[in-house]
């Protein structure tokens, strides 16, 4: 689908941001405090990356700034008819202090992708890389080195124009903002819990499930407190019994003969971490099917010891290891974690360069301004 809403080569201005420095930095103290237990999205760097958009103007005037608020008009269009993106990708502090994105080309185009389907501009990949070198220079050391940590780098853009007629705004701004990260599930690697939703769907065809928008986000809250009253980490969600996804990751299950199975469908979000994993065991020579997986061939696969594993993967969780999935009515336990703990060893090599990077998925962000 073409957009119409992408700037023109001869819209690009040059890739020069301007730099303001935070004049009120976080204590260097405060800050090793923060990278010694970081959770997840809870502290912010000192940095945000801002580029405007105008239908006039195309992108224009990237800056790197202190980070703080942003003012909006109450009428922002955002705001009533949620016309947001985002992406969520990694930097990774290498034993030789030097700081690694992986496959953040593969977010650059997702983004694209996302801003087709919600009418917004597409950000080109040559902005989307400048943007995350540029929040690494200002907050390099904000990257952590602990094991299994990084700096987890949320790219956003949303309509900010103050315009209450439904159509796509005319002004659009894309940031980038920064969080240290540590495990996303309290419990480490411990298996997580899943909660099958039978009541509420995510998506439907032809509808923004394969888009990272907030909305997708929102429509999933609901079904998740429901899965924590239940005791469970993440929801399920599926479609006329299939397999989706879970709110914040994919799925992924696995034969007794190490076969993965892994839902195909239009709406899902393309998972970086799902399509890196699976060539991870497509080159140990398993077996992969991407295709419709109905929740009974899961259940029944469960019980006659067909399928012995599963597992959620996301750049947010790495990859979990599921230990049950649980509805009113019935469960399914899975014992072995095994061959999700042997891929996330090997994804987690690559990132953090322990690893050769046969793919060529590591690129330095702390060099080539
Ligand atoms: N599905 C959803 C709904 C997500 O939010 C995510 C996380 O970004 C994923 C899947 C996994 O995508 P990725 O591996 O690119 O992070
Ligand atoms: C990510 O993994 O980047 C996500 O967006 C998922 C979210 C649950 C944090």
């Amino acid at each position: 689908m073409k957009n119409l809403l992408a700037p023109s080569a001869s819209e690009l201005r040059t890739l020069e941001f301007a730099r303001t420095p935070n004049p009120a930095p976080v204590d260097p103290a405060k800050r090793a405090e923060i990278l010694a237990d970081p959770g997840f999205g809870n502290h912010f760097t000192d940095h945000m990356v801002d580029i405007c958009w105008s239908e006039w103007g195309g992108w224009h005037r990237p800056r790197v700034q202190p980070y703080g608020p942003i003012a909006l008009d109450p009428a922002a269009s955002v705001l009533h008819y949620a016309q947001e993106i985002f992406e969520g990708l990694k930097a990774y502090r290498w034993a030789d202090g030097s700081i690694r994105g992986f496959r953040p080309e593969a977010n650059a185009a997702r983004l694209q992708r996302s801003a087709v389907r919600m009418a917004l501009p597409e950000l080109p990949t040559e902005y989307f890389l400048a943007s995350i070198r540029e929040l690494v220079a200002a907050d390099g050391d904000w990257v952590p080195s602990a094991p299994g940590t990084s700096l987890y780098l949320r790219p956003f853009m949303f309509a900010k124009e103050a315009f209450l007629g439904v159509r796509p705004a005319k002004k659009v701004n894309y940031y980038v903002i920064a969080s240290p990260a540590g495990n996303y599930f309290t419990g480490g690697l411990a298996p997580v819990n899943i909660w099958l939703s039978t009541q509420y769907n995510r998506a439907g065809k032809g509808g923004t499930g394969a888009a990272k928008t907030g909305g997708n986000y929102a429509a999933s809250l609901l079904p998740q407190a429901e899965a924590y009253e239940n005791g469970c980490d993440q929801v399920l969600f599926l479609d006329d019994g299939y397999l989706e996804e879970l709110g914040g990751m994919n799925i992924v299950l696995v034969r007794r003969d190490g076969t993965l199975i892994t839902p195909e469908s239009s709406s899902i979000l393309e998972g970086i971490t799902r399509d890196s994993i699976l060539t991870l065991a497509r080159d140990r020579g398993l077996t992969v099917e991407e295709r419709r997986v109905h929740i009974d061939e899961w259940r029944a696969g469960a019980e006659s010891g067909e399928i012995v594993e599963a597992f959620a993967c996301g750049t947010a969780a790495v990859v979990a290891p599921i230990g049950s999935l649980k509805t009113a009515s019935w469960e399914i336990r899975h014992a072995s974690t095994e061959l999700a703990l042997s891929l996330r060893e090997e994804l987690t090599g690559i990132q953090y360069g322990r690893v050769d990077d046969r793919h060529g998925w590591t690129t330095r962000l702390d060099v080539g301004q």
